[in-house]
């Protein structure tokens, strides 16, 4: 580097701390690793999401989180996608039926349903508003959920477990992601090439004894139906923007 341009680069770098702190004083800063906040239900995803072998229900994500490979913004389960089962389900447990029964409030069954209202669930994953992060983009090109949020099927309770930083993201996007490592961080090292590269299963679909099998099978088709028909990642490495106006416009 010449004198010269060393002392041009100057302004440059001072422009982009002053707008680092100007950035982080207006926005406020983004959720935190490790965070796990307490949730108005205890809702295990293990019992939900873990597959079968593993003593879970096997739910595909993109049952509950249905909008993750259509949007932006993910969302949380409608009350009515918890009660189609748990009209019926109503826990073994002592510790497990007073959960269901706070849903059941907020179902507002004993009124029909008249008052229901929604979980207030407590958000844990947040990037700062200047931010633009599109769910849709990274779960249609392939890359796992786990990848970005670690083992949730196996979390009794679900904490952040990336730090969700700027440097987390550029990492990705510069060196890129293959679809194998991300397969394997969804547990699906064992899953052919051919069948992750026509779409990602999320879950594994399953059924257990009794009444859910067939409600299982009918929601794991259907859930499978909507991902294959959205998602056609390759199976070669992804590459993608990472000039400062991908992500903050
Ligand atoms: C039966 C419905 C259901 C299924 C299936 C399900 N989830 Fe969830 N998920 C929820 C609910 C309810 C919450 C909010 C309560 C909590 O945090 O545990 C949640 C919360 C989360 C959060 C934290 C959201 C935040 O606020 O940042 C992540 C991440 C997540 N789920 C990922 C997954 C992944 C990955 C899978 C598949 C392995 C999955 N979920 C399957 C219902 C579900
Ligand atoms: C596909 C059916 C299905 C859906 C959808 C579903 N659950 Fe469950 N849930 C179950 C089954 C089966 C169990 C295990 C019950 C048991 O162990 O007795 C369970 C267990 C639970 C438990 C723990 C009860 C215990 O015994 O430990 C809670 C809390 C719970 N569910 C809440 C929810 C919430 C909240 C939603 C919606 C976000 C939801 N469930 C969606 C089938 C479902
Ligand atoms: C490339 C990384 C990445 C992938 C892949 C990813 N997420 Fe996220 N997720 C994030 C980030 C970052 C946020 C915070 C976004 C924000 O604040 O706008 C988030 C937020 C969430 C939330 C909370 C959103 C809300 O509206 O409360 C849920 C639930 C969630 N993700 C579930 C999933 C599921 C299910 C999948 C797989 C289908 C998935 N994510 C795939 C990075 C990822
Ligand atoms: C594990 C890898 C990975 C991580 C982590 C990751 N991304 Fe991505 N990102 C991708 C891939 C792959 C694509 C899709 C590229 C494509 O569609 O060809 C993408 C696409 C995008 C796009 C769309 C870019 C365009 O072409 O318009 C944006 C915006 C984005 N990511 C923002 C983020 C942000 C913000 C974070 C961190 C909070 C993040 N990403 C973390 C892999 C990742
Ligand atoms: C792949 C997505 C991505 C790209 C590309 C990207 N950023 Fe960021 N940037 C982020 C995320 C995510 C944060 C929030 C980090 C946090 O809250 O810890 C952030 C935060 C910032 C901040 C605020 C830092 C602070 O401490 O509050 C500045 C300033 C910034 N970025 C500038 C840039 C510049 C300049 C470029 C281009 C050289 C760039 N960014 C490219 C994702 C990205």
């Amino acid at each position: 580097m010449t004198q010269q341009r060393k002392w041009t680069a100057i302004p440059g770098l001072l422009v982009l701390a002053i707008g680092a702190v100007v950035l982080s004083a207006y926005s406020g800063a983004s959720s935190s690793q490790g965070s796990a906040p307490d949730q108005p239900i205890a809702f295990p995803h293990p019992k939900h999401a873990a597959s079968v072998e593993k003593g879970g229900l096997g739910l595909n994500c993109l049952y509950c989180h249905n909008n993750a490979n259509r949007s932006a913004d993910v969302g949380m389960p409608a009350v009515n996608t918890c009660m189609g089962c748990h009209q019926s389900v109503m826990g073994t447990t002592a510790a497990g039926k007073a959960e269901i029964q706070k849903l059941w409030k907020y179902a507002d069954v004993a009124n029909m349903g008249k008052n229901a209202r929604p979980v207030p669930w407590v958000r844990i994953h947040k990037v700062p508003e200047y931010v633009h992060f599109p769910h849709v983009r990274h779960v249609n090109a392939g890359v796992t959920c786990q990848t970005c949020h670690g083992q949730v099927q196996g979390m009794p309770k679900v904490y952040q477990a990336a730090s969700l930083n700027m440097g987390w993201c550029v990492n990705c996007h510069v060196n890129g992601y293959d679809p194998k490592e991300g397969m394997k961080a969804a547990g699906y090292d064992t899953v052919t090439p051919a069948r992750y590269a026509g779409g990602v299963p999320y879950g594994t679909a399953g059924s257990v004894a009794g009444i859910m099998t067939a409600q299982v099978s009918a929601i794991s088709r259907d859930t499978e139906a909507r991902v294959h028909s959205a998602a056609t990642p390759s199976s070669e490495r992804r590459r993608a923007r990472y000039d400062c106006a991908a992500c903050h416009y």
